[in-house]
């Protein structure tokens, strides 16, 4: 899988790796590395990471309900595999899409219309495009109505942020 994971993902990478040299400043408190001291009583490894990943997502991202994200996320995958190297079937495969350009899977064939946007996935245009990728990218081949509601997006994007930091 050659998409070259941008601006936010080694930030998240960073996160599930313990151990990375650490230039994080704001929402640094969940990084203490390697040693896991969970104070809070959670379970030493997943949930800090997953914790640690939604830090970084910021903002409302903290509070995005992960269970509920995966659920929203099986309307994705009729088209879209989210595994590391996963096929493309309808849709193009999505890991590493957060920060990634649109477009920028190998070996699929996009609209010309998502080819041209020039947009790139960072959470406000993937919360956008989730809503109503129509309106959007008009033109594009996504089929998808959207998802209406806002948490519904949060917790979709959050699945997508921690099922591609997590390998
Ligand atoms: C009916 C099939 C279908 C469903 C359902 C669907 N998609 Fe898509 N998706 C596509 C297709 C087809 C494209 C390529 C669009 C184009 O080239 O115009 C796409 C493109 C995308 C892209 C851009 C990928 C890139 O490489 O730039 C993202 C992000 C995306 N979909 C996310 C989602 C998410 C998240 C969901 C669920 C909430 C979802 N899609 C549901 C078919 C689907």
């Amino acid at each position: 899988m050659t998409r070259a994971l941008l601006s936010l993902l080694p930030v998240i990478a960073l996160a599930a790796c313990d151990g990375g040299s650490d230039t994080r400043s704001a929402a640094g408190d969940a990084s203490s590395p390697a040693t896991s001291s969970t104070a809070d009583g959670t379970s030493p490894t997943a949930s800090r990471d997953t914790a640690a990943i939604l830090a970084e997502l910021g903002g409302d991202y903290v509070n995005a309900d992960l269970t509920n994200g995966a659920r929203q996320f099986r309307r994705c995958q009729s088209c879209h595999t989210l595994s590391d190297g996963g096929r493309h079937t309808v849709g193009p495969n999505l890991h590493g899409i957060i920060g990634a350009p649109a477009a920028g899977a190998d070996r699929f064939s996009y609209s010309s219309q998502l080819a041209e946007a020039g947009l790139v996935w960072d959470l406000d245009t993937l919360d956008a495009w989730i809503a109503n990728p129509r309106a959007l990218v008009p033109g594009n081949r996504m089929s998808f109505v959207g998802l209406r509601d806002a948490d519904d997006r949060r917790d979709v994007i959050a699945h997508i942020a921690v099922e591609t930091a997590g390998d």
